[in-house]
């Protein structure tokens, strides 16, 4: 929680003339920057208003940014529609249209007119046409007395009669979220585009370059975007694909800059990103970094461990599980990092601090004096829990063969008549599934999890059948696999097929009954004490932060993210985020040569590429004779945020923001501006890479290329942000 820090700021900025704290900290909802931020944002080099970024009554940067399937963020890039997203956001939609004889994944793809643009089913992007705080509304009329259960059901009721006052007679929508743990709700009216074209994306080894040895990693050299394009019926309405449909007319696009960044520039980030914990306590994040993360780990070592041996021996393993692999390993590197971020930065000694000071002031308060005891309490409470939940969701469910049981379990428990309808879905389901499904694998992950389990749980969370198994095969877990895997339907295909006509069976299955089992203790003794201390937690942490506000009045807050709109601020960054280890701002093509003369995979580099590089073949897109491609940022981001546009002093593109830095990742519950970087792809790199290694410069012709440069004299600065009064609290 440095925001708590953070009006210190400006004072110590212009008072002192040297920065010790700095402003970068939080994701600001767009419709507040100019009552909150704008002049932050002009201390630190930007030449735009708040208006120039967020306005409901003209267009402004907000009509260029999308939510990008609601996982991920694009942005419009040109007048006909023209969207810009990360190569790992669009990366599902171009595998789907990959096959043995045309495999986009290893080619790349590059529409060379609009005809040549492939329809994507099901994929959507979503603007946001104005923000309003429906706090009042919401509440208007209830009594604070009112119980929290009771409170919610009201609450329940009343945002679908405001989300629909809000859009009748439109084709919007609209959400209402939570903010600051329900001390405020705000409402999003949106409007979504289902047509959605791709347009292009570079072959994997460009798109994906250093694959998992790179993710989370500085110095970084991925070319990670994809283009799409958006397309309207043919009078600009959103409309289902249809051929006759045409390219977007948007209110506005990032005109793209390749005047190239430096250490200072400003640097904003906006897009949608998707959750933080900041004003987790430290009774949260003491358990975190000393128990639940070491735990995910652990169990996520093993998990990996066992999926590459069988990699490697095999190309059709190494196929089936690429992609199961990179999704356990990308979070299991991920809370790595986060660990390593936390420790280095002491949070939960700072979090300590930081609850002393609100205990002071609370001492005399009635309302706030009992707060901190109670919450930790309930972490208490809650404690003995963390590690069965962890280990039921990582392990259990890490044996395929359980959590596939598991998820198709109500087929076989249901009706005659209810088996009929959801057959198909069920048969699609093992199609799926079995495809990327390797026994052997299964079998030894299953030996390894349930060994894990039996030894790391505690045994009142051990369910009879476990026990039972532990008793019978005396430690020798392989032995315990040998006999579920030999009578389980779930461990082939064709049995698994031919019983469910046959569902009666499956009731004794040895498989399901584990997971059953499993499922049924976990239910009852994790989840029941769970849920009432989740509630209990989230009446006290919107408590807590509320008694945070009144206790520091001239303070600025942001709320966690939860998906929404928002905006990071910052500047482009070095920095060294551990002792001895320093992270320049830019990494360039050289940088790809080396890589890819390590021998790993992962650093194949196109013989194209390699080529362009011999001949320095850069076009307009060099600096100095080298080819940029990535660079780092301060600015406060996280998952969701993939895809999102980096944007320079006065609006225009100058990066595709896709990763963080190792040691950024615990930004998420604890950011801190000297440690923390986001990692964006530089503009020039993706330039170059549509202009000279796929020849599709009429893309290029669509887009409004700029070359500025906005350095600005931290006097400069400071003068331009000083022009306006100091920002005011709301
Ligand atoms: N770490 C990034 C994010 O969380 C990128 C993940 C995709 N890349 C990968 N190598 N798995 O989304
Ligand atoms: N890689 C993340 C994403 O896909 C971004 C991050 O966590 O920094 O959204």
């Amino acid at each position: 929680m440095n925001m708590l820090r953070k009006s210190f700021l400006l004072t110590a900025a212009f008072l002192l003339s040297f920065t010790v704290l700095r402003a970068e900290e939080g994701m600001w909802l767009p419709q507040l920057l100019k009552a909150l931020n704008e002049n932050d944002m002009k201390a630190l080099g930007m030449r735009m208003s708040a208006e120039d970024i967020y306005s409901v009554n003209r267009s402004s940067l907000k009509d260029a940014i999308v939510s990008f399937g609601g996982f991920c963020t694009g942005e419009v890039i040109s007048d006909q529609g023209l969207l810009l997203t990360n190569y790992h956001c669009g990366y599902g939609q171009i595998q789907r249209h990959s096959s043995v004889e045309n495999d986009l994944l290893t080619n790349g793809f590059w529409a060379m007119s609009k005809k040549d643009e492939l329809p994507n089913k099901g994929l959507f992007v979503t603007f946001i046409v104005r923000i309003e705080d429906v706090t009042q509304q919401v509440f208007s009329g209830i009594d604070p007395k009112t119980g929290e259960k009771e409170l919610q059901s009201i609450i329940a009721k009343r945002l679908p009669e405001i989300k629909e006052k809000a859009t009748a007679g439109t084709h919007y929508d609209a959400v209402i979220k939570p903010f600051f743990y329900g001390n405020k709700y705000f409402m999003f009216v949106t409007e979504s585009y289902k047509d959605i074209r791709l347009v292009g994306a570079p072959p994997s080894a460009i798109g994906k370059f250093g694959g998992d040895t790179d993710n989370w990693v500085w110095p970084r050299h991925t070319g990670d975007f994809s283009m799409f394009r958006i397309y309207t019926a043919p009078d600009g309405s959103p409309a289902e694909y249809a051929e006759e449909n045409v390219p977007m007319k948007p209110k506005h696009f990032l005109p793209i800059n390749i005047g190239g960044v430096k250490p200072g520039d400003f640097s904003m980030v906006f897009g949608f990103p998707g959750r933080t914990q900041e004003y987790l306590t430290s009774y949260a994040v003491k358990p975190l970094v000393e128990t639940i993360n070491p735990a995910r780990i652990k169990v996520r070592d093993e998990k990996l461990a066992i999926m590459r041996a069988d990699m490697q021996k095999s190309d059709k393993v190494r196929i089936q599980y690429a992609s199961k692999y990179a999704r356990v390993a990308n979070y299991w590197k991920k809370w790595i990092g986060e660990n390593r971020g936390l420790k280095i930065s002491q949070a939960v000694a700072a979090k300590e601090k930081e609850e002393k000071a609100f205990q002071t002031w609370a001492n005399s308060r009635p309302e706030y004096a009992s707060l901190l005891a109670d919450m930790k309490k309930v972490y208490a409470q809650q404690l003995p829990t963390e590690m069965p939940y962890n280990y039921m969701r990582e392990a259990v469910f890490g044996a395929e063969i359980l959590y596939f049981a598991y998820r198709t379990s109500h087929y076989f428990e249901a009706s005659e008549a209810e088996r009929a309808k959801m057959l198909k879905k069920t048969k699609s389901q093992a199609e799926g599934f079995y495809k990327n499904y390797n026994l052997p694998t299964d079998k030894a992950l299953f030996a390894r999890l349930m060994e894990m389990y039996a030894n790391d749980i505690d045994a009142a969370y051990h369910p009879d059948a476990l026990k039972k198994a532990v008793a019978k095969y005396k430690g020798n877990y392989a032995k315990f696999a040998e006999a579920v895997f030999k009578k389980s339907v779930f461990a082939s295909k064709e049995k698994f097929m031919a019983s469910l006509s046959k569902p009666k069976k499956v009731l004794k299955d040895p498989a399901f009954l584990l997971t059953k089992e499993f499922y049924a203790l976990y239910k009852e003794k994790v989840v029941a004490v769970r849920k009432e201390t989740g509630s209990k937690l989230d009446l006290l942490m919107r408590k807590y932060v509320k008694g945070l506000m009144e206790m520091n009045p001239g303070q600025k807050f942001y709320p966690d993210a939860n998906s929404t709109m928002r905006v990071s601020f910052g500047i482009i960054d070095e920095n060294e985020p551990e002792d001895g280890i320093r992270y320049t701002h830019q990494t360039h093509l050289e940088g790809i040569v080396r890589k890819s003369e390590s021998g790993n995979p992962d650093f194949r580099m196109p013989k194209k590429l390699r080529d362009l590089y011999e001949r320095k073949d850069y076009g307009r897109w060099a600096e100095n004779g080298k080819m940029p491609v990535c660079f780092l940022a301060s600015n406060h981001t996280t998952g969701g945020n993939s895809g999102s546009p980096i944007i320079d002093a006065e609006g225009n593109l100058i990066g595709l923001n896709f990763d963080r830095t190792w040691q950024s990742t615990m930004s998420d519950i604890n950011y801190n501006a000297t440690i923390c970087r986001n990692i964006g792809m530089d503009v020039r790199y993706l330039l170059f890479i549509i202009d000279k290694y796929a020849g599709a410069s009429h893309l290029i012709d669509e887009m409004k290329i700029v070359s500025k440069v906005y350095r600005q004299t931290p006097a400069q600065k400071s003068a331009a942000a000083q022009e306006g009064t100091l920002t005011k609290p709301e």
